[in-house]
């Protein structure tokens, strides 16, 4: 009952944006115009839980709670493919217990939407973002960038030339060098070796097996392996972090296309915690969290600091 009471007075204290851009399906998006701190303190007096899905690390938690004492994120991290299995669970035993989502699987935001199963809900900021990374609608939005870089660790390959563009990673110093993802165990692999052999062909392909590369499962394997001091494996273009650390150089390629992606994120319109789940997008959008990630924002016209 608390809880409906404070839905309804938030509702009305936030202002509709009152028209849609197609048939007016799903309904209008409620664009969020409160203080952070005032969300705060509705999300406090719900209870003070927010249970998220998300394929992201604890990080959040702890920043989550450290800027907002006394809430509690029950975040569950999984592969986006299990956990958009367990909402449509949730879905079909009209029991939905999540009050957030944060998935890769991209496709899956449509069709939750056209279910009728998400919040139409615009954070504060909203309309910052990069119109690409927003639904119209306000259903879903990105809240980080993902994407492939090339990588090399500058302690084993100390002064090299940067390999840059695809062609430079079939250079003889990367020789028994290159740590990589096999193309058929991640399908964004699949594609950004797909998008390289659209631009320089098949032979490219050939001529990196001719590198002697290892070949390993995950995205994270090639990161774990570059950085062991004992490996001689030194060098990768299938594993995320788009920035350099102290001694893990990066680049993307400028003539040779790259994959990103956004991690998009919604609220499902059952979620038991509204106000929990607001804070928590509210606070995802931020500057401040924005310009943190690792990633580059989807806000604009934030730059970025670590
Ligand atoms: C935390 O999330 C799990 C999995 O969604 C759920 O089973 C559990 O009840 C949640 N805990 C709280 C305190 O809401
Ligand atoms: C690297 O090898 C040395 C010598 O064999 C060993 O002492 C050290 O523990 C190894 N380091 C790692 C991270 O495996
Ligand atoms: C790191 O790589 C970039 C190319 O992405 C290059 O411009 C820069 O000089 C490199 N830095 C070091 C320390 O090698």
């Amino acid at each position: 009952m608390l809880r409906s009471l404070l839905t309804a007075s938030s509702l009305l204290a936030c202002q509709a944006l009152a028209y849609d851009q197609t048939l007016g399906f799903n309904g209008p998006a409620l664009v969020d115009t409160w203080p952070l701190d005032e969300i705060y303190q509705m999300a406090l007096a719900e209870g003070c839980v927010v249970t998220i899905e998300d394929t992201d690390e604890d990080a959040l938690k702890k920043e989550f709670e450290g800027r907002f004492p006394g809430m509690n994120l029950n975040l569950t991290t999984d592969l986006s493919n299990f956990h958009s299995v367990r909402l449509d669970e949730q879905l079909a035993a009209g029991h939905v217990h999540v009050d957030s989502i944060a998935f890769q699987t991209v496709h899956d935001f449509p069709r939750l939407d056209a279910k009728g199963a998400l919040f139409h809900y615009a954070p504060v900021g909203f309309d910052q973002l990069y119109p690409s990374m927003r639904d119209v609608r306000a259903a879903f939005y990105g809240i980080l960038t993902v994407g492939w870089a090339g990588k090399w660790n500058t302690d084993k390959l100390p002064g090299i030339e940067p390999p840059v563009e695809w062609e430079d990673w079939l250079r003889p110093e990367l020789k028994d060098k290159l740590v990589l993802t096999y193309p058929n165990d991640d399908d964004a692999v699949l594609y950004a070796f797909d998008l390289i052999m659209q631009q320089y062909g098949k032979s490219w392909f050939d001529r990196l097996l001719a590198q002697n590369p290892r070949w390993v499962r995950g995205t994270r394997s090639p990161d774990t392996i570059m950085a062991d001091a004992n490996s001689t494996w030194a060098a990768s273009l299938t594993s995320d972090g788009l920035f350099p650390t102290s001694n893990v150089n990066v680049s993307h390629p400028v003539q040779g296309s790259f994959v990103t992606w956004l991690q998009l994120a919604a609220i499902p319109k059952d979620a038991p915690h509204p106000e929990a789940a607001k804070l928590l997008h509210n606070y995802m959008l931020t500057p401040e969290w924005q310009s943190t990630r690792g990633s580059w924002p989807v806000r604009r016209r934030l730059s970025r600091h670590l």
